[in-house]
């Protein structure tokens, strides 16, 4: 028994059910005929069963009669803490049946709670975002409560995971947020984001386009790279941040879980042998190598459909979470270009900020030549994929599969850069500019004075492949740790993380460095 008076707990319960009601049946039944879940089934989904504590349920925003808006217990957003798969992650959801999910000053006072929380307890911090942006009504004081959540997302990066789901509309500055945050999942035909919608885009250039093809799940998964993932249905994308989750640390002073998936690390794939064309203009596809050498072919790829020339991506060896970056020789022929050296230095700060290795998988023949690519700034972009290797003091390692040209092969996590061990398949050809392109500079003067200069062209491409094409002279200078056999690739990179396990780095003080932005 206790002596709670009936009242108050009858008060109580009522002001939950409405809480939980949010914006009442007609409203949830909206959300639920766009093929939307509501804020509360969207946590129910991410969370381990039953493992949702709620916080602020019955916080109201301040009523504003002069504006017609009233007080709605949650004001839009459920915010709180839960488990997937047993580890603790804070999580905020908006509620679009509550005037749009738009974001106001308590609505943002909640999701600075649960992000305080998070960097303080060291958790991950997930936002289920559905939003129709700041709160009209509240005017500037809905900007400002943007610019307390930025704020945080700043000082959480590289802290904690950042993660966000566009589950619904994301416009105008509400987008920073999730831009900051580290991965970002969109919900197909039912989210979109973008800094200036349909309407404004039409007033100020003419120009009619749909929400869709502005700012869709396609159109930031495809072109713009602002999102990471794309997800048919808020299911499968709640499904696949858990999935995610599972790769990482909770925080920046832990290593990501150890998961054992019963795949031995001397396990040998025969196939590998035969994987690289004897023909160096023939293509074969990366994604063979890298399910093949993973604990269990378990890959999860970032950016599956943005830049597919470079593959990122989280997988195990061992049993231990690792980065992995590798060039697509099946896509533009695996050239290092603007975008996909963006998106690899992404990858690898996130990597080297979480404590997770780093595995170079190279084939590359060079970077991106033309006005395009020059005047779209690759001196820039390029130097950031440079930048984020030579900061990186998570242990690394690359396996040069075949080419490894130029200023590409340095850029990609050469021995030069700081990499730990650098191995290479007897395939590699490794040298400044392919035979080719070699052959026509150094021996011009011969070719255009021979009878037949295409000849004498083929004749020298072939000497100087033969000569140069080759993994041995690297491997003489110590620049490649050892020749392996493709069949073993696996193992010896096992072997190494365990070696590397204990690596350490000093590094002078300094504010923070510049990285080429
Ligand atoms: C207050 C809002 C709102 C907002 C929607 N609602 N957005 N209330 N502030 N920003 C309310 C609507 O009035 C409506 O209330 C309910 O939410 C559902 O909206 P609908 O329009 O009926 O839904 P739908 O047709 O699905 O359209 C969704 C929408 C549209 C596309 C998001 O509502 C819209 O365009 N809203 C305005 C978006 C906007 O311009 N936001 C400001 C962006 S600038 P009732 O009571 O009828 O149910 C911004 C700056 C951030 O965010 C700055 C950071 C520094």
């Amino acid at each position: 028994m206790h002596n709670i008076a009936h009242n108050t707990l009858e008060k109580l319960e009522s002001m939950r059910q409405e809480a939980l009601l949010g914006g009442g049946s007609q409203k949830i039944d909206d959300q639920h005929r766009k093929g939307k879940l509501t804020a509360r089934e969207r946590i129910d989904l991410l969370l381990d069963e039953g493992s949702f504590e709620e916080f602020d349920q019955l916080k109201t925003g301040r009523a504003r009669p002069e504006t017609g808006t009233r007080e709605f217990p949650g004001d839009g957003v459920i915010t709180g803490h839960g488990t997937i798969d047993g580890r603790e992650v804070f999580v905020f959801s908006q509620d679009f049946t509550i005037m749009g999910g738009s974001l106001g000053e308590a609505h943002s006072q909640k999701i600075c709670k649960v992000m305080d929380h998070a960097v303080r307890v060291g958790a991950p911090i997930i936002g289920l975002n559905d939003s129709g942006g700041a709160r009209i009504q509240e005017g500037v004081e809905s900007l400002a409560a943007y610019g307390e959540i930025f704020s945080r997302n700043v000082m959480a990066s590289g802290v904690v995971p950042q993660i966000s789901c566009i589950m619904g509309p994301c416009a105008g500055g509400a987008v920073y947020s999730p831009a900051i945050t580290d991965f970002t999942f969109m919900v197909d035909q039912s989210s979109y984001m973008f800094v200036t919608g349909p309407n404004v885009v039409k007033t100020v250039t003419h120009q009619e386009i749909s929400a869709e093809d502005l700012g869709g799940a396609a159109v930031h998964n495809q072109k713009s790279g602002v999102a990471h993932f794309a997800l048919p249905n808020d299911i499968l994308c709640l499904r696949e941040v858990r999935r995610l989750i599972n790769y990482l640390p909770s925080n920046n002073r832990q290593r990501p879980p150890i998961i054992n998936l019963r795949d031995p690390a001397e396990r040998v794939d025969p196939a590998l042998d035969y994987l690289v064309p004897a023909n160096p203009n023939q293509t074969y596809d990366m994604k063979i190598l890298i399910t093949s050498i993973l604990d269990g072919a378990e890959f999860m790829e970032i950016h599956p459909h943005f830049a597919r020339n470079i593959i990122c991506g989280f997988g195990r060896l061992g049993g231990q979470t690792i980065g992995l970056i590798a060039n697509q020789p099946a896509v533009l022929a695996g050239v290092l270009d603007s975008l996909a050296s963006v998106k690899a230095a992404r990858f690898v700060r996130f990597c080297d900020a979480f404590n997770i290795p780093l595995v170079c998988l190279e084939d590359v023949p060079g970077f991106m030549p033309g006005p395009e690519q020059e005047h779209g700034g690759i001196i820039r972009h390029g130097a950031k994929l440079l930048y984020a290797f030579v900061e990186a003091t998570v242990p690394r390692l690359t396996v040069i599969i075949r080419k490894g040209y130029g200023g590409a092969y340095v850029v990609m996590n050469s021995k030069h850069i700081g990499c730990d061990i650098n191995f290479a398949w007897p395939t590699a050809e490794i040298a400044v500019l392919g035979p080719k392109g070699a052959a026509e500079i150094i021996y011009r003067k011969e070719i255009n004075e021979s009878p037949d200069p295409a000849q004498t062209l083929a004749r020298k491409t072939d000497e100087y492949r033969q000569m140069h094409a080759n993994p041995f002279l690297a491997a003489k200078q110590g620049f490649i740790d050892d020749v392996i056999l493709p069949h073993e690739t696996r193992h010896r990179l096992i072997r190494s993380l365990q070696f590397l396990e204990g690596k350490q780095v000093n590094q002078p003080p300094r504010k923070h460095g510049n990285i080429p932005l």
